[in-house]
């Protein structure tokens, strides 16, 4: 098939092209880089032997979005395109509206118009608010805390009205844990420009020295060591769900599923760090900071539902994720410098 990956020059999107193409799908990316680089299609061609089709447009240009439809037969579209960070949509909640919803609908516009029907959504965890119940599986209630939250959960309620009025349409919702890591090769991975919001860059950053001491956000939690407990998931794992994601649509009889993509597995920031340390031989020096405000105490997946009807489970643990992680950024440095 050829897929049709917006945003797929980011972190997650070049770890789907990478396992796209080394399933045999043809691969065209439409990114606009304000988060990423072009370039990253030569690290694709290194690790799989072939390159992605690289269009250079913005998701909420609809004359380019009709072009990319013209110019190549799409089979199917991964949309991970949108902007991601929390505290930046507090600041700038209209950007994060116009990208990631009202770009949407532009997408959504031109799929329909070519005759395109199959999508694969990025959704997140966060659409699920401060956990009621664990772990999350896909039934729990839905909210929002902040506007990246309400434009992932805007978007899932007009894919639902879309499906609801086109029984021909074929969506994947998916529903993103703390996706981490890098791909073996070290080549591709997640290199957030500025100082990094996460903790898996941020942990990275201070161990190359980039930066001087992590700051663990709230040690008083009601978790076994009482810092914040994530579902950290390999971004290669991630990637392969994506690939059972679209085999099963193409037999899905309903025309909208929703999957979470987590390990089931709740890790500290403190387990994550001291792993860190271990695999890598490095020290993270850190130290103990007030909670983040909207942080929540603990927030892990249910993956049985993707188990049972993806046959897709995360195969990485986070010792793989940690490794890779600074693989990917021991060479990023050397690429920087
Ligand atoms: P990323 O920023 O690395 O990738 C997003 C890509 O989309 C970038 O290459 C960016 O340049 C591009 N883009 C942004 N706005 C665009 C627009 N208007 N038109 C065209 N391209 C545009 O982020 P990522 O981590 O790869 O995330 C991919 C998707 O997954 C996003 O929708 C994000 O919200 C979702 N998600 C990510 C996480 C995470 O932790 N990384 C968790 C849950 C959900
Ligand atoms: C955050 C977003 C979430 C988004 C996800 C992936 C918030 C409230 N949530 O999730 O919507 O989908 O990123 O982009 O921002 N931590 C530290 N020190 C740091 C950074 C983080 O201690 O410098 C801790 C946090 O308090 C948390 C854990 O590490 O307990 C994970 O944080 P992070 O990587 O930012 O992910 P989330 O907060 O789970």
């Amino acid at each position: 098939m050829t897929i049709l990956l917006t945003g797929g020059a980011g972190y997650i999107g070049s770890h789907a092209a990478v396992a796209l193409i080394e399933a045999g799908h043809a691969v065209v990316c439409f990114d606009n880089h304000c988060n990423s680089k072009p370039d990253v299609a030569v690290q694709v061609e290194q690790i799989t032997g072939n390159a992605p089709i690289m269009v250079t447009g913005d998701i909420r240009n609809r004359a380019a979005l009709d072009q990319v439809f013209a110019d190549h037969a799409i089979d199917a579209v991964i949309h991970f395109a949108g902007l991601k960070a929390v505290g930046e949509s507090v600041a700038l909640p209209l950007e994060y509206y116009e990208n990631n919803v009202w770009g949407t609908a532009c997408l959504l516009q031109a799929m329909k118009a070519a005759g395109v029907r199959k999508l694969v959504f990025s959704s997140s965890a966060t659409v699920y608010g401060a956990p009621q119940y664990l772990p999350l599986d896909e039934t729990h209630p839905r909210s929002a805390t902040n506007p990246y939250g309400r434009t992932k959960l805007i978007v899932e309620h007009m894919l639902e009205d879309l499906a609801a009025s086109d029984p021909d349409w074929r969506i994947a919702v998916l529903r993103y844990f703390n996706p981490v890591g890098a791909h073996a090769s070290g080549l591709i991975g997640e290199d957030p420009n500025g100082i990094p919001n996460n903790l898996m860059p941020y942990v990275t950053r201070v161990a190359s020295g980039r930066l001087d001491q992590l700051s663990v956000f709230g040690n008083d939690y009601d978790t076994p060591d009482g810092t914040g407990v994530r579902d950290y998931i390999h971004v290669v794992d991630l990637a392969a769900g994506h690939l059972a994601a679209l085999d099963r649509i193409g037999r899905e009889s309903r025309a909208l599923s929703v999957w979470n993509l987590g390990t089931g597995n709740g890790h500290s920031v403190l387990d994550l760090v001291r792993t860190f340390e271990a695999v890598n031989g490095l020290a993270v020096p850190y130290r103990f900071a007030p909670r983040r405000a909207g942080d929540v105490a603990a927030c892990y997946a249910s993956p049985d539902l993707a188990r049972e009807e993806l046959g897709w489970e995360a195969q990485r643990d986070l010792a793989q994720m940690v490794g890779s992680a600074w693989s990917f950024e021991k060479l990023a440095t050397t690429r920087n410098r």
